[in-house]
C-alpha cells in the first residue's frame, strides 16, 4: 500500500465513523507563541480541548504536517542515525472533543490496523499509562490482547505526571495519559519490547499513540481538569508505511525511493565529475528528510535567520548542507531537491507544488551563503580533529566550536554532528560560556549610547502619554551628566533626566522617543529624545536652556504635540498596512523590523519578490478605504492568554508579559504598546513611497500619512507641473509628449551615426594618399576629427580595403581624452601585432590598450603628446616590417 493510499485509508475510516476530515494546519502554528513549530495533529484543536473554541464537530481526523525539531520534541539529532526519526512527517490522527473516550478510541485503533490494514493482531504490542486499568481492561477484555503483550509504563511522581506514556504538547497545554501500540518488526531486527531495558532498539517501534487528553498544565506544573474528557491520537504515516510495505526502514517506504535517488543525483552533480556517491549512505536520507522540512518550513512563512524558527531552519538547512559536502558536493544543491519534493508531496500539500519557486530561490540564497564559508570551517573542524587524534582527547573545546559558529556559520549541533561521526563531544559548556563573552562585549560596547546602562534604583516612571500630552507635576528622581548621576544641573548642560510622571513616550516597539520641554519658574530644559532606561524608568535626554534644575524639581513636562500626532498617524498606520500586506501578498508575511518616526513609517517583513506596483495599490486602497471608515481606536490590556485567544497579531520570539496591551485600529488587531490615534481617520491619508529589498528575502516599505502624505503628493504634482511646463503641455499630456521626444531623440542619434559615419569616410578617402610605404607596407597614422570609437573602427576597415597591405593608427580627441584605433591587414599579421602597435602609441599619450592581432583599441589622457605619437609610427613599423 503506497503512502497516499495509507493516508486516505486512514481518512476515509475514520469518515465513516462520523469524523470531519480537516486540512492540515500550516507547520508554523498561528498565533500559539508558547510553540515552536506545529508538533502534533492536535496543535489546532488546542482551544477546543480547552473549551474555549467551539467547532461544527465533535469529531474530527487530519493528516498533519509537522516539525519534531526544536522545543519539547526534537528529534533533529537523531536523524541520521536511526530508522524512524524525522524532522519533517506526517501524522495520521482521530480526535474527539468530549465525544467518545477510550472505550471507542482502542476499538477504533484495533478495527483499523487489524482489518482495514490487515496487520496480524500476534504482532502488535500495547503499553497503557500504569495506573489506567481502565484501558488495560479494554485491551484485554474488549479487543482481547493477551496480557503478555500489553506493558503498563509510567509512574505519577507526586501529581504531576512527568513521566512516559503521559503525553503533553510542550510544558503547558493540554495532554493526558496515553495507550501506545508498537509493531515488532521480527527477530531479525534488535531491540527488545516495550519497558524493557533494550527498548530503544528498533525491533518495537511505536506506530500509534492514543492520548486520553483530560488536563490543561499551567506554567506553574498545575493540572487542571478540561471541561471534557477527550481523545487525541497520532500516528506516523511513513512508520506504517514501512510495515505495510514490509521494509523496515522509514526512508525504505515509497515516499523516500525518489527523494533519495534525486539526493545522490544532486550531490554528484554539484561534486566534482566523476563523483558517484554510496547511495545508501546515512547522508542522503539527512539530506532527503531535511529538504521536506525546511520546504515546508519555508512554505509556511519562515527564512532561514539568526534566531527562534528561522535559526531552527538555518539549522537544519546547514546540517543538510554539510551532509552533501560530506559525499562530495562542493556547491549549491540542495535547493534543487525542491522539485523533486513537490512531484511527490504537492498533491496532497497543493501550497507546496504553488510555492515551489519561491522555497527554491529561498533555500538557494541560503546554501549560497553557508557555501562560502563551510570549506574554510571544514578544514578548521578537521584540524582540530585531527590534533585531537594525536592528543587522545575526545571533546572539541568551546573556543573552537565558537569560532566556527561566529566566523564559518556552522550552528553547535552541526559540529556536533561531525563530531559525534568520529566519536568527539563537544564542550557545550564551553561553547555556551564563549558566547555569553562575546554578548558581554556587546553589552558594554552598547552603554555608551547615551541613556542605556546608566544606574538607576529609584521608582519607574508613571506613563501618561496615551491620553495626556502634558503633566503638571513631575518630579526629577535622577539626573545625569556624562552618564554619571548628580544632584543638579545648570544652563547649558547636556542631561538625561528621570521623572516619577510623564507624558513622554520613550523609544520602542519601533516608536521614537517624544521630544519637548519641562518648564518651572526658574528653569527650561528641551528634550531632544527619550529612552528607557530601564523597562519603566524613561531617561529624557535634553540640554538645560535657563536656569538651573536639581534632582526633587518639579516641572511641567509638555510633549512636542505635532511631533506626536504626526508620529502616531505612522504608527497606527503601520498596524492597517501590516494586514493589508498580510492580505494582498498572503499571510507568510512576517514583521522582521519597523521603525516609526514623525517622517515617515519604514517596515521590514519576509516576503520573497518585489511588492509590485499592482500590490501597491491594493495596500493602498486597503488601508485607505480604513481610514475613510474612521473607526474607533481600542486598546484593552488583557492577559496574554486572553489577548491570544482574541486573535490578536503576535511577533514570534518577541517576549510579552503576562498581561499586554491589545491594540484594535480599525479591522487589525495588534499587541502594541505604542501610542496611537483615537479613530482611524485622524491618519488622513496613506501614501507608500518606497519599497525594495534589504536582505535575502526580506522587503522594506516606507510610507507617509497625514500632512506628509499631502506634501508628497503636493511634491510630486509641482514636479510634474514642472515638466509640463517645459514640454508645453498639461500634465496629463506628459507622458505621450515625453515618448514623443524619445522617439526624436532616438531618431537623431541614429542619424548623427550616420553622418558621422559619412564624415570619416571622406576624411578616410583624403588620408589614403597620405600613406607612406615603408618597406613594402603602406603605413598610415592619421587624426580623424570628431570621430568616436565606432567610427575609427568602420573607418579603418575602409582604410584597410583601400591601402590592402597596411598598418594604420587612427587617433581621435574628445573632451580631452585620445581615443586610438590600430589595424593591420591580415597579410600582415604574422609581422606585426595591432596590439604591441596600439599600445607603443598609446603609452606616448599617457594610456593603455589591447585587442586582436588586427585590430586594437586604446584611449589615452595627454592630447598633447599625439602628433610626436603619431609621427613615431612609421619608424617603429619600419623595425619590425
Ligand atoms: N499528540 C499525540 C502525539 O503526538 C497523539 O503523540
Amino acid at each position: 500500500m503506497k503512502a497516499a493510499e495509507i493516508r486516505s485509508t486512514f481518512l476515509k475510516f475514520f469518515e465513516s465513523k462520523g469524523h470531519a476530515i480537516v486540512a492540515s494546519s500550516p507547520v508554523i502554528p498561528g498565533d500559539d507563541p508558547t510553540l515552536l513549530f506545529t508538533n502534533a495533529g492536535m496543535n489546532q484543536f488546542k482551544d477546543v480541548f480547552l473549551g474555549f473554541d467551539k467547532r461544527p464537530y465533535s469529531r474530527a481526523t487530519t493528516s498533519q504536517k509537522c516539525i519534531r525539531a526544536g522545543g519539547k520534541h526534537n528529534d533533529l539529532d537523531n536523524v541520521g542515525y536511526t530508522a524512524r526519526h524525522h524532522t519533517f512527517f506526517e501524522m495520521l490522527g482521530n480526535f474527539s472533543f468530549g465525544d467518545y473516550f477510550k472505550k471507542d478510541a482502542i476499538s477504533y485503533a484495533w478495527e483499523l490496523l487489524t482489518v482495514h490494514f490487515k496487520l496480524p493482531s500476534d504482532k502488535l504490542w500495547v503499553t497503557v499509562y500504569a495506573e489506567d486499568d481502565e484501558a488495560y481492561e479494554i485491551w484485554n477484555k474488549v479487543v482481547g490482547v493477551p496480557a503478555e503483550r500489553i506493558v503498563r509504563i509510567g509512574d505519577n511522581k507526586g501529581g504531576r505526571y512527568m513521566s512516559d506514556n503521559f503525553w503533553m504538547m510542550g510544558d503547558t497545554g493540554p495532554c493526558g495519559p496515553c495507550t501506545e501500540i508498537f509493531y515488532d518488526h521480527g527477530p531479525e531486527v534488535a531491540g527488545g519490547p516495550p519497558g524493557s531495558p533494550d527498548e530503544d532498539g528498533d525491533r518495537y517501534i511505536e506506530i500509534w499513540n492514543n492520548v486520553f487528553m483530560q488536563f490543561n498544565r499551567t506554567e506553574d506544573g498545575v493540572m487542571h481538569k478540561l471541561p471534557k474528557p477527550s481523545v487525541d491520537t497520532g500516528m506516523g504515516l511513513e512508520r506504517l508505511a514501512a510495515v505495510l510495505q514490509h521494509v523496515h526502514s522509514n526512508y525504505e517506504i515509497d515516499l523516500f525511493v525518489n527523494l533519495l535517488a534525486a539526493a545522490k543525483q544532486a550531490v554528484d552533480a554539484a561534486s566534482p565529475a566523476g563523483n558517484d556517491c554510496d547511495a545508501s549512505s546515512p547522508s542522503l536520507k539527512v539530506i532527503a528528510d531535511h529538504i521536506r522540512a525546511c520546504s515546508f518550513i519555508v512554505t509556511d512563512g519562515v527564512i532561514p535567520g539568526n534566531e527562534g524558527r528561522g535559526y531552527v531552519l538555518r539549522r537544519i538547512a546547514r546540517r543538510a548542507i554539510r551532509h552533501g559536502y560530506k559525499l562530495g558536493a562542493r556547491k549549491p544543491f540542495f535547493h534543487t531537491l525542491v522539485k523533486a519534493l513537490a512531484a511527490e508531496m504537492g498533491e496532497a500539500y497543493p501550497e507546496l507544488a504553488r510555492d515551489a519557486q519561491r522555497v527554491t530561490e529561498v533555500l538557494k540564497t541560503e546554501e549560497e551563503r553557508f557555501f562560502q564559508t563551510i570549506h574554510h570551517g571544514m578544514e578548521i573542524l578537521e584540524a582540530a580533529l585531527a590534533n585531537m587524534d594525536k592528543s587522545g582527547t575526545k571533546t572539541i573545546d568551546g573556543d573552537t566550536a565558537f569560532k566556527l559558529h561566529d566566523t564559518y556559520g556552522f550552528p553547535v549541533d552541526l559540529t556536533g554532528d561531525v563530531c559525534r561521526e568520529r566519536g568527539v563531544a563537544v564542550d557545550e559548556a564551553g561553547f555556551q560560556a564563549a558566547m555569553n563573552r562575546q554578548r558581554e562585549q556587546a553589552r558594554a560596547a552598547a552603554k555608551f549610547k547615551m541613556a542605556a546602562g546608566l544606574s538607576y534604583d529609584g521608582a519607574p516612571t508613571t506613563f501618561h502619554g496615551y491620553e495626556h500630552l502634558q503633566c503638571e507635576t513631575s518630579k526629577v528622581t535622577a539626573l545625569y551628566i556624562d552618564g554619571s548621576p548628580v544632584q543638579q544641573a545648570k544652563a547649558g548642560d547636556d542631561v538625561v533626566i528621570v521623572l516619577d510622571h510623564t507624558p513622554f513616550y520613550a523609544e520602542s516597539g519601533g516608536q521614537v522617543g517624544d521630544t519637548g520641554e519641562l518648564r518651572n519658574a526658574v528653569a527650561r530644559v528641551q528634550i531632544e529624545d527619550t529612552t528607557k532606561i530601564q523597562a519603566d524608568v524613561a531617561g529624557h535626554q535634553g540640554r538645560v536652556l535657563e536656569g538651573s534644575i536639581a534632582v526633587g524639581d518639579s516641572f511641567v513636562a509638555k510633549v512636542d504635540a505635532e511631533r506626536r500626532a504626526k508620529t502616531v498617524r505612522n504608527h497606527s498606520a503601520t498596524h492597517l498596512m501590516h494586514k493589508a500586506l498580510r492580505e494582498v501578498l498572503g499571510a507568510h508575511v512576517q514583521q522582521k523590523g519597523s521603525l516609526v518616526t514623525p517622517e515617515r513609517t519604514r517596515f521590514d517583513f519576509s516576503h520573497n519578490q518585489p511588492v509590485t506596483d499592482d500590490e501597491i495599490r491594493r495596500i493602498e486602497t486597503l488601508v485607505n478605504a480604513e481610514i475613510l471608515a474612521n473607526a474607533g481606536t481600542q486598546a484593552q490590556v488583557m492577559a496574554i492568554d486572553d489577548a491570544q485567544k482574541s486573535g490578536a497579531m503576535m511577533l514570534f520570539g518577541e517576549k510579552y508579559g503576562e498581561t499586554v496591551r491589545v491594540l484594535s485600529i480599525g479591522s487589525s488587531k495588534e499587541l502594541c504598546g505604542g501610542t496611537h490615534v483615537k479613530a482611524t481617520g485622524d491618519i488622513g491619508l496613506f501614501k507608500v513611497v518606497a519599497e525594495g529589498g534589504v536582505a535575502a528575502g526580506v522587503r522594506r516599505i516606507e510610507a507617509v500619512t497625514g500632512d506628509n502624505a499631502l506634501a508628497y503628493l503636493q511634491q510630486l504634482e509641482s514636479t510634474v507641473g514642472g515638466v509640463a511646463g517645459t514640454l508645453k503641455v498639461t500634465p496629463t499630456e506628459v507622458p505621450a509628449r515625453v515618448n514623443a521626444v524619445l522617439e526624436q531623440v532616438r531618431a537623431l542619434e541614429k542619424e548623427l551615426a550616420a553622418l558621422k559615419g559619412k564624415l570619416a569616410s571622406s576624411q578616410g578617402d583624403g588620408l589614403v594618399a597620405q600613406a607612406v610605404d615603408v618597406k613594402g607596407l603602406k603605413v598610415l597614422a592619421a587624426m580623424l576629427e570628431g570621430a568616436d570609437a565606432a567610427t575609427l573602427r568602420t573607418t579603418m576597415d575602409q582604410l584597410k580595403n583601400k591601402l590592402k597591405t597596411a598598418a594604420i593608427v587612427l587617433a581621435a580627441v574628445d573632451g580631452g581624452k585620445v581615443q586610438l584605433a590600430a589595424g593591420v591587414t591580415a597579410d600582415s599579421v604574422g609581422k606585426l601585432k595591432a596590439g604591441e602597435l596600439v599600445n607603443f602609441v598609446a603609452q606616448q599619450v599617457g594610456g593603455k590598450g589591447g585587442g586582436k592581432p588586427d585590430l586594437a583599441m586604446a584611449g589615452g589622457t595627454d592630447p598633447s603628446g599625439l602628433p610626436q605619437a603619431l609621427a613615431s609610427v612609421a619608424a617603429w613599423v619600419g623595425e619590425r616590417a
